[in-house]
């Protein structure tokens, strides 16, 4: 009977122990949860905004476009990506035989990042890529050994000049008038470095259907494409080009490309079928 005391006096107290320590633990559990539930309650709105704005700007920075300045970083230090030997010449073609015209616009943001201002006569300072910019001052020396004498009149220009410059051309010919001498902004091969504008004394450094038969604009017309150029607005093809003849307007593609286009006789839409 004594035994029999004993052995329920040992169970109850085991039963007790569990049971405490039952308690225990839930007590622990029960505190932890209100702690992180009172954390959480002291937040301000204000913080709660303030990293929901954090949020959102990491997210906006991940989907930028890169800025010009990435763009020039990008430009000076090529990485080519492992792919096809087309796709590397595309990548170093850099432009040079892009299709920009009223159909095929460029973004507002496109300043290139290897600009040099033409050391060449000029009836102001101007600027070109560099690479047009050699290959013009081989143009400009063939001319002078013939005897023909070349002026610089426009490259490069930014967005918002051209903006300046379609508006004056709307405000002095009207909408229809502007749009056969002037591309609107964004859409100008001018804002690529890639375009020059030539003149000579012969026409008063103007810039004159009337060049197209002078000595220098036969000179530009008969030899450009020897050094990179094409005539980019020939006479005659405005229903294909959307311009006026401009028989000053030189655009480079390079060599190979530009002699193709010029003994082929067709525009650089006809060349490469765009529109
Ligand atoms: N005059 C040419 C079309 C230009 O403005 O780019
Ligand atoms: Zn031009």
């Amino acid at each position: 009977m004594r035994i029999k005391n004993k052995k329920r006096f040992i169970i109850s107290c085991a039963s007790l122990a569990v049971l405490l320590v039952i308690i225990i633990v839930m007590l622990i559990i029960r505190v932890n949860t209100q702690t992180k539930e009172i954390q959480a309650s002291e937040k301000s709105p204000k913080t709660l905004v303030a990293e929901s704005q954090k949020t959102t700007t990491e997210a906006e920075a991940t989907n930028a476009e890169p800025t010009t300045t990435d763009t020039t970083k990008v430009t000076e230090t090529p990485v080519l990506p492992e792919v096809s030997q087309t796709t590397v010449s595309e990548a170093l073609n850099d432009g040079i035989t892009q299709v920009v015209n009223k159909n095929h616009s460029i973004s507002s943001d496109l300043v290139p990042g290897d600009l040099v201002t033409v050391d060449l006569p000029s009836t102001r300072d101007t600027q070109l890529r560099g690479v047009a910019a050699i290959a013009l001052k081989g143009l400009f020396n063939a001319a002078s050994t013939a005897g023909i004498e070349l002026y610089c009149c426009s490259g490069y220009r930014s967005y918002e000049t051209q903006t300046g410059l379609y508006n004056w051309n709307v405000e002095t010919y009207g909408v229809e008038g502007a749009e056969l001498v002037s591309a609107r902004p964004g859409m100008s091969e001018h804002q690529m470095g890639l375009a020059m504008d030539v003149t000579s004394a012969s026409v008063g450094f103007d810039l004159l259907e009337s060049f197209g038969s002078t000595p220098e604009g036969q000179f530009i017309n008969e030899n450009a494409h020897n050094y990179g150029f094409i005539v980019r607005y020939p006479q005659g093809k405005t229903d294909i080009t959307g311009y006026a003849y401009e028989p000053w307007h030189l655009r480079y593609v390079g060599v190979d490309v530009a002699t193709d286009i010029f003994n082929s006789g067709k525009t650089m839409e006809e060349y490469y079928g765009v529109n």
